[in-house]
């Protein structure tokens, strides 16, 4: 146990963390889902535990070991998404990384749809809530507020469209066009833009493990920046 302040620059910080997909249930056996591996918020989480801060995690269905020192809550669609997040605010630190669907049925069937019939059932969508801005706009809102941009075109501008559309202090960009499956979205490495009101950061592709170490960094400076 590292009690050594500068290795422990988040200590007595919540830094709220959420990661993976959702699953939005069309009936008791299917869903519609994302290829997020939840391997970069898992990550992040890790990162600011090791930063010493006190992390919950809010994790969409993923098969991985939850990182030491991390509490994590588990849930399946958006919706159990969003009430999670607003059950474990305050936090002093909100790094939303889940790859939350934008859609979910608008009516679920309550028995497993059958092949019987003519045509094909047609899936009629509803839009889900948008848990980011949602925390932006609301009582609660972290100091810190960090958003993800999944974006295959467009990268920066998208994201920092996104930035002020939402309300958050940063979006962390990265670029999922690429190989379906060994790209970013379930891939080792991940090559981000950090995207602030001062401009925008552009980091070298590397492991998501160190684009976690490097972003809690920032995080740590800019929480230390605020304190003066
Ligand atoms: N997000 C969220 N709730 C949603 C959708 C997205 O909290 N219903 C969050 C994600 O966790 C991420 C950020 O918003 O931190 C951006 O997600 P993204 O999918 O890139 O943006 P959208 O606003 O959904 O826009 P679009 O998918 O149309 O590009
Ligand atoms: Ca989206």
């Amino acid at each position: 146990f590292d009690t050594d302040p500068d290795h422990r620059p988040l200590f007595g910080k919540h830094v709220l963390v959420t990661a993976g997909p959702t699953h939005e249930p069309i009936d008791p056996v299917r869903y519609i889902a994302n290829r997020s591996s939840g391997r970069q918020g898992f990550a992040i989480a890790a990162a600011a535990a090791n930063a010493g801060a006190r992390v919950t995690l809010v994790a969409g269905p993923v098969s991985l070991e939850t990182p030491p020192g991390v509490e994590r809550f588990d849930v399946e669609s958006a919706e159990e998404m969003a009430a999670e997040v607003k059950r474990l605010l305050p936090a002093d630190v909100a790094v939303m990384v889940a790859a939350v669907s934008d859609w979910r049925t608008k009516d679920f069937a309550e028995q497993k749809m059958k092949k019987r019939g003519s045509a094909p059932p047609a899936l009629i969508l509803t839009e889900n809530p948008d848990i980011l801005a949602t925390v932006a706009g609301g009582t609660n809102r972290p100091g810190l507020l960090i958003g993800f941009a999944a974006e295959t075109e467009d990268v920066v501008e998208n994201a920092k469209i996104k930035r002020k559309r939402k309300g958050v202090d940063w979006i962390v960009a990265n670029d999922v066009s690429g190989p379906v499956g060994t790209g970013v979205m379930g891939g080792n490495d991940n090559q981000v833009y950090i995207v602030t009101s001062e401009g925008v950061e552009t980091l070298e592709e590397m492991p998501k493990q160190d684009v976690a170490r490097a972003l809690v960094e920032r995080i740590a400076e800019a929480l230390a920046g605020d304190a003066h």
